[in-house]
């Protein structure tokens, strides 16, 4: 049934996100700090139509997902139309009447990457189907919608990913569990630098699985990520950030220890740390995929330059504002 209204077009945003510590360690219920990236980010416009829902992605050209009985999903569109199919029985459970839309999907989010470009694409789908409805979705709501359909995506999820995307600044996480707002007291530097390739985000975390089964060693040294996650949420809140970015380099150490760093993150943190970074790490699954680097304001163009003289294709220099600089 489709409501008698006019609704109007909306479009609704998510951010990509960027792990500073944890990565990995979270799936086994250790805590990761992590925070929304708004220098990139997904899109989802719902536009009125005549009858039923359908969803385009920029990213799959051609590519239609129809939420109607017997219509068979294309695969790299059932997380986002699961996403859409939840939050339209949430707001059918909440007296809504479901309308009629096309949904259209865009990212400049690199997928595989480490930046959380399918739990973005996820949470703005979420909050473009509720924006339609005149609503909005509830956090715990969203998170839990935008987790189901990173599951979908990626096999498995911590939940971190479309938690970090939904949240307003940085988290500390701990899987199952509603994320805690962190402090920022003093604005910071980071560069994030794509290293050029891709790996799966479940084909990574199966890669620390084995590595757990085979080596008593590897539990250790995700606790020791957890503890570094600790520390890192005293370092930020305290504006501490020379200390940050030696955790984050112990964190990288760790990751490689994992099997999860490659040669090409490797120089790219190397350089970015001595072009001046506090700090700098792979973020995210690792396999490939991003680092990011802790920096002073003054060196973010330098650390930049230096991280793609190192091998990575694009990097994107951000000053990170404080909550009372936000519009
Ligand atoms: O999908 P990515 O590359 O952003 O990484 C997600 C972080 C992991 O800890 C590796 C997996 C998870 O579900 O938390």
């Amino acid at each position: 049934m489709t409501s008698t209204q006019s609704p109007q077009s909306v479009v609704e945003r998510a951010p990509a996100k960027v792990i500073l510590i944890g990565e990995h360690a979270v799936v086994y219920g250790h805590p990761a700090i992590a925070l929304p990236f708004p220098p990139l980010s997904a899109r989802g416009t719902a536009v009125p139509a005549a009858a039923g829902v359908a969803i385009r992605s920029d990213r799959y050209s051609g590519l239609v997902a129809r939420l109607q009985e017997g219509y068979e999903i294309p695969k790299p569109l059932k997380p986002a139309a699961e996403a859409v199919r939840g939050s339209l029985e949430a707001i059918e459970r909440a007296g809504g009447v479901p309308r009629s839309f096309d949904l259209y999907l865009e990212s400049d989010i690199p997928p595989g990457s480490g930046l959380g470009s399918s739990a973005a694409v996820a949470v703005a789908a979420v909050r473009a189907t509720f924006r339609f409805h005149d609503r909005e979705a509830p956090p715990a709501l969203l998170r839990m919608l935008a987790t189901r359909a990173e599951a979908i995506a990626h096999g498995t999820s911590s939940g971190l990913d479309p938690t970090t995307v939904s949240a307003h600044g940085p988290i500390r996480y701990v899987r199952d569990h509603a994320p805690v707002d962190l402090n920022v007291v003093k604005p910071f530097g980071l560069v994030v630098a794509d290293s050029g390739t891709t790996a799966p985000t479940g084909q990574m975390v199966m890669r620390v699985k084995s590595r757990l089964d085979e080596d008593p060693q590897a539990v250790a040294r995700l606790a020791e990520l957890g503890a570094l996650a600790e520390r890192a949420v005293q370092h930020l809140e305290h504006a501490e950030y020379p200390e940050l970015g030696r955790v984050m380099d112990e964190a990288h150490l760790i990751l490689g220890s994992l099997g999860v760093s490659t040669d090409r993150l490797d120089a790219i943190v190397t350089a970015a740390r001595s072009a001046g970074a506090f700090g700098a790490k792979l973020s995210g699954a690792g396999g490939g995929g991003c680092a990011v680097a802790l920096v002073p304001i003054e060196r973010l163009r330098p650390v930049a330059e230096a991280m793609m003289a190192a091998g990575a294709p694009m990097a994107w220099p951000t000053q990170y504002l404080i909550e009372s600089d936000k519009p």
